[in-house]
């Protein structure tokens, strides 16, 4: 009955910020993105072998899917694959609010079928994860996956699935070096001892981690994103700048040592990606190898700067 097993990337491709309207300084990244930007992102991306794009409703509320069908135009549906989301939070009222949201993707990615579909946080495992099931028989959806669920509910979510002769195939939470909770909460060795890719969101924090933000040249003001971060990105300094003396050396970006990272921790990071130049980032990040002395090193001067990243929708794992 199972399809195929998910073919892993080493980096997905993170779209929320394409569900901004645009405009610099306006929606939760503000900022300045163009149809021909985007589409100069997703040729490069594919001719360097990326080709896996995570997208969600909830990003711009069908923005994001319909600027991604739009960039993806001409290319054969072979070519990449798509990966979007069921949010409970904003489920219809309908008979099968989860084939419903899935209909409405769908049709704005001009697809008829999605290559990974997550249930987006855990509003009622028991009561979701079942309708899951006959999206998955009828070949609507080729893998399904958990986001934001603690080890408790990614569980549940399994055993609900394997009734059916399915299982979660992957698990999609934050995970930074600010962000380490689903590592402390043993969710990376379940996935590891489970044979389960860990997708792991928000490595960058939404910009605050790269190093290119600081005091005196913030995150766009009027953004969300500035609104979480601003505040604390002079405590970040010593981890950035330790991330960029370490690119230095490789001819890299302390964003691409940040990704870098995440890859060392036997995670897929899925990055946010505005500009095409970012894709030459993921190229030197594939190529980065951290010694563990550099990754204890950053991890503590992420936990020494005391900054806590955890998202307004997520729990503590
Ligand atoms: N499941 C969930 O609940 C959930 C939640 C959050 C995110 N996600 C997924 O994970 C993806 C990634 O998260 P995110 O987009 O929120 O944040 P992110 O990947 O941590 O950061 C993305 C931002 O970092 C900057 N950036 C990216 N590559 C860079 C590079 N090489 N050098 C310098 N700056 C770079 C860009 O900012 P500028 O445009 O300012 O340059 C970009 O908007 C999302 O797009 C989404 O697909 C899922």
């Amino acid at each position: 009955m199972k399809s195929k097993t998910l073919a892993v990337p080493a980096v997905a491709l993170g779209t929320w910020a394409w569900g901004d309207s645009g405009e610099p300084g306006d929606g939760y990244f503000g900022s300045e993105l163009s149809e021909s930007g985007l589409r100069e992102v997703v040729e490069k991306a594919h001719s360097n072998g990326f080709t896996l794009w995570d997208t969600a409703v909830a990003y711009g509320m069908g923005r994001s899917e319909t600027v991604l069908a739009q960039a993806l135009k001409g290319y054969d549906r072979s070519e990449y694959q798509l990966s979007t989301k069921f949010t409970p939070q904003i489920a219809g009222d309908g008979d099968d609010p989860v084939a419903d949201m899935l209909e409405e993707s769908l049709d704005r990615l001009s697809t008829d079928y999605v290559d990974l579909f997550w249930i987006h946080n855990p509003a009622d495992v028991a009561r979701w994860t079942p309708s899951l099931i006959p999206l998955l028989t009828s070949g609507k959806i080729k893998h399904v996956g958990v986001s934001n669920h603690n080890l408790e509910e990614i569980a549940l979510a399994d055993q609900i699935l394997g009734e059916a002769g399915f299982r979660v195939e992957a698990v999609q939470n934050h995970y930074s070096l600010l962000y380490r909770s689903s590592e402390r909460a043993g969710v990376l060795d379940y996935c590891r001892e489970h044979d389960v890719p860990f997708f792991a969101y928000m490595v960058l924090e939404q910009g605050a981690l790269t190093g290119r933000y600081g005091p005196t040249n913030p995150l766009p003001e009027g953004s969300s994103r500035a609104a979480v971060y601003n505040g604390v990105l002079p405590r970040l300094r010593a981890l950035t700048d330790r991330m960029k003396a370490i690119g230095e050396d490789r001819n890299a970006s302390a964003a691409d040592v940040a990704t870098a990272w995440a890859i060392a921790k036997g995670t897929t990071p899925i990055v946010g990606v505005t500009k095409a130049a970012y894709i030459d980032g993921l190229v030197r990040a594939r190529g980065i190898e951290l010694t563990t002395k550099e990754i204890a090193e950053l991890e503590a001067l992420a936990d020494a700067s005391g900054v806590d990243t955890r998202g307004w929708w997520e729990q503590e794992m």
